[in-house]
């Protein structure tokens, strides 16, 4: 068995607005050491699946209708909430989207990484600050500043600190949501580099989350596209990279902004992702492909395998490879 395998994941949310289809029937798998990207659009369903694999959902809207997250053979899902508690943090953790709601304003930072540090290992309070130091240290930042609170940062050093917390404890898994996304392009790249280097270094598994193909090809393994909840293409990076299949991936890889080109060029993909409490009935993406058919409208394609390793959810692109195009 995989070290993480993923098995038919169904997420809703009970609002006042209706039942929010926020993940539907996702299974993915990672190995040990692996990197894997979840890209998609606002709303795709991204944190919703990090949050369950963390079972840190809201307990009051959230609701876990299916599926199995199988971490080193455990499904993580039936584990008693204190197991869970220790394996949050120790064995996996997670960089939230915003640095500044992650960290605690009445705290300095290293008491804070320390306190990540402490709740997995039992050290004393000197030896706990020590590690808070060093960790630190490793994201660039000088020890000698350990005493102050986050609001005496920038937005990249507190994205360090977060990082610093999550990586106290050498996580075996780390999920990176966003991590950069409140960053200034320079300091997105440092952020990136200082996340592989210290993966490299623990041999962790790395999760990231992110809306840009671009940060996927130069930080990860193998990518996973989600649209409306739904993996609609999945495969290694280099496949996919080679001959992306799914219309989405390619509306999405398109719309990258390159750095010396027109930004008239940019070729955002056309519409918005469909109300979740009203998804269509079809293929999700129906509704904004260019090539969809009548059958697209009326019947829900599966994930296709297109080639080995590769996954493609389009009766166009999935089934024997056909081209697009109106039939
Ligand atoms: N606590 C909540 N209550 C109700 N609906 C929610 C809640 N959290 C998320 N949703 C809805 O679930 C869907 C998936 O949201 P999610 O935050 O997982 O998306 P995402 O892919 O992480 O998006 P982003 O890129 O903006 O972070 C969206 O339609 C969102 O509005
Ligand atoms: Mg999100």
């Amino acid at each position: 068995m995989a070290f993480l395998e993923i098995n038919k994941i169904n997420i809703d949310y009970v609002t006042e607005d209706g039942v929010v289809e926020a993940v539907n029937d996702i299974d993915l798998s990672l190995k040990e050491g692996e990197s894997l990207g979840l890209v998609g659009e606002t709303g795709a369903g991204k944190t919703t699946l990090a949050k369950c694999i963390m079972r840190i959902l809201p307990e009051r809207t959230a609701r876990i209708n299916s599926g199995e997250i199988f971490y080193k053979g455990t499904d993580l899902l039936k584990l008693e909430p204190e197991k869970m508690r220790e394996i949050r943090g120790s064995e996996i953790a997670m960089i939230f989207q915003d640095p500044m709601t992650a960290l605690n304003p009445v705290l300095t930072v290293g008491e804070q990484i320390a306190e990540a540090v402490q709740n997995h290992q039992k050290v004393d309070d000197a030896e706990a600050m020590k590690k808070a130091e060093e960790m630190l240290e490793l994201v660039g930042i000088p020890a000698a500043r350990s005493s102050e609170y986050p609001h005496q940062f920038s937005g990249g050093m507190r994205q360090r600190v977060v990082i610093a917390i999550a990586l106290a404890c050498n996580p075996k898994l780390l999920i990176a949501d966003e991590p950069t996304t409140a960053l200034d392009v320079t300091i997105q790249a440092q952020v990136l580099e200082m996340i592989q280097k210290l993966r490299t270094q623990m041999k962790s598994s790395l999760i990231l989350i992110t809306h840009d193909l671009g940060l996927v090809a130069q930080n990860c393994e193998s990518v996973a596209v989600i649209y409306a909840g739904e993996i609609v293409e999945y495969g290694t990076v280099h496949d996919i990279f080679k001959d992306m299949k799914h219309p989405y991936t390619v509306g999405l890889f398109t719309s990258i902004p390159k750095i010396n080109e027109d930004v008239k060029r940019l070729t955002p993909i056309p519409g918005n992702t469909p109300d979740p409490v009203h998804l269509p009935k079809g293929c999700k993406f129906c509704t904004r492909c260019a090539y969809a058919t009548e059958k697209c409208q009326n019947e829900h394609p599966e994930l296709y395998q297109s080639s080995e390793g590769h996954f493609v959810r389009c009766f166009l692109k999935g089934q024997g490879g056909e081209k697009y195009g109106k039939q």
